[in-house]
């Protein structure tokens, strides 16, 4: 049988963090969905079109193999019900993560009954994050170890014209 991890998030843009997350995953399932979901609290930067379409080249451009990058239409839990996912896969970066997580996870395995599993990132990519990532690349920032290539482009294509 095919496990199947959902990672799911805003992917606003997908970074090294989030790649990271993934990579582990593929050490216990045989194939990850990065679901790329509407987060109602966050105003976005990228569509959610661009966002799959970034984690899906990100994901090539590192070369991991089984995943593949969709949106979700609605809500998580119906999402992973369809897919006949084996867990949820989120990262942790600290304590600061924690509250929100647990909540999400308990709500969806109400909603779903499938577990969400929670895994410690790399300690070198503990601050990367999409909100900082965006802010550094609006200012013209060096962006190279925080994001894939695919996305450092496509960060600094929509900045430029602020910039010039
Ligand atoms: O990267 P984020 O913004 O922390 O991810 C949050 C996300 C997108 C995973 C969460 O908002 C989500 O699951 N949205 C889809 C809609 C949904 O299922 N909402 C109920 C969550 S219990």
């Amino acid at each position: 049988m095919t496990t199947l991890a959902v990672c799911p998030g805003s992917y606003d843009p997908i970074t090294l963090g989030h790649l990271d997350v993934v990579r582990r995953s593929l050490t216990f399932v045989d194939e990850v969905v990065i679901a790329v979901a509407h987060n109602p609290a966050k105003r976005s930067l990228f569509s959610v079109e661009e966002r799959v379409d970034l984690a899906q080249r990100a994901a090539e451009e590192l070369g991991l193999a089984g995943v593949t990058a969709e949106p979700v239409d609605g809500l998580l839990a119906d999402f992973v019900r369809a897919r006949g996912a084996t867990m949820i896969v989120k990262g942790l970066r600290g304590s600061g993560d924690f509250e929100a997580e647990r909540t999400m996870a308990l709500l969806n395995r109400h909603m779903s009954g499938v577990e969400t599993v929670f895994v410690m990132g790399d300690q070198g990519l503990n601050h990367v994050a999409s909100s900082y990532v965006k802010e550094m690349a609006e200012f013209g920032a060096q962006l190279t170890g925080l994001v894939p290539e695919v996305v450092r482009t496509a960060l600094v294509a929509a900045y430029e014209g602020e910039r010039t």
